[in-house]
């Protein structure tokens, strides 16, 4: 995981909670705004959060935990997302998977040291007929072989 934490904008946190507070069911919408707009939710960010809904900080950081899609790390330049449900099981995504795991040094919903990569689970993107599937930054790639991730992952550490 990457350790460093950049500094992140306290102004602009606080401007969405204030632009969202007033909603029904405030927390969801300021958290989703958040990791929009910075690309994670800062721990930090927990207490102002409480103090503007009124709610402690433990039922904040309950509901960021709760969804795994809230990442409370800096995501990395590039997002790689391995299919693990069932078709892309039946043709070896927990082999593909293992590889990752290894090669990259980070397990899923963490990224890379380098900051290069965060590895993201997913579970079916519609691509069965091409398992195992792997999407990278939004684009879909199918038959991936650990010689091919490996390209892949060369490439994307190359890349700003
Ligand atoms: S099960 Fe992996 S793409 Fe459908």
């Amino acid at each position: 995981m990457n350790s460093t934490q950049p500094a992140w904008d306290r102004d602009t946190v606080l401007g969405i909670i204030d632009a969202l507070k007033h909603k029904p069911g405030a927390l969801m919408p300021i958290l989703h705004g958040i990791q929009d707009s910075i690309g994670y939710v800062p721990p930090d960010s927990v207490p102002l959060m409480a103090e503007a809904l009124n709610l402690s900080r433990a039922e904040v950081h309950g509901t960021i935990t709760f969804y795994h899609h809230f990442r409370t790390t800096p995501p990395g330049r590039h997002k790689l997302e391995i299919c693990r449900a069932e078709a892309c099981q039946a043709m070896g995504a927990n082999r593909l998977v293992a590889h990752a795991r290894k090669t990259l040094g980070v397990d899923f919903h963490e990224t890379t040291a380098d900051g290069a990569i965060s590895l993201e689970a997913v579970y079916c993107l519609g691509n069965c007929a091409c398992s195992p599937a792997v999407m990278v930054d939004g684009e879909l790639l199918g038959s991936v072989s650990q010689e091919s991730f490996d390209e892949l992952v060369g490439t994307l550490r190359s890349q700003p």
